[in-house]
């Protein structure tokens, strides 16, 4: 969260995630002018975990400048989903939860499969 590029919304978040192998990831939210574009702590995070060996999420932690929890946004529930261990926890402002509870019934890789 301290690494935030964050001078339009003026609100740093900082996320952090254990991987299958053990290590730990973290990501900070990247802005830019064009507003829309706002690289969430999310996708820094997920790229991170790819850049530092790839795996998978096993636990996953995300902050805003007080050390509070935050949802992931929706977009960003997408990306973890693609990337989480099959029993990836997730805090969340209602205590620990799973993927499959916090992005129900999720699009995901293996329907790209079935029609293939
Ligand atoms: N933000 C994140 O980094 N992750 C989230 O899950 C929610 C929102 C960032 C994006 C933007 O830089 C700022 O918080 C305000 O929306």
């Amino acid at each position: 969260m301290r690494n935030a590029y964050s001078p339009y919304s003026r609100f740093p978040v900082g996320a952090a995630a254990l991987t299958g192998d053990g290590r730990i990831v973290s990501g900070c939210n990247v802005e830019n002018a064009s507003y829309g574009l706002t690289l969430c702590a999310e996708c820094t995070l997920v790229g991170n975990l790819q850049m530092t060996g790839g795996g998978r999420l096993r636990a996953f932690y995300c902050v805003d400048r007080d050390g509070n929890v935050l949802m992931p946004c929706g977009r960003c529930r997408q990306l973890l989903y693609e990337f989480r261990a099959p029993d990836m926890e997730l805090m969340t402002t209602r205590g620990i939860k799973t993927m499959d509870q916090v992005l129900p019934d999720a699009f995901g890789p293996e329907h790209l499969e079935e029609t293939r």
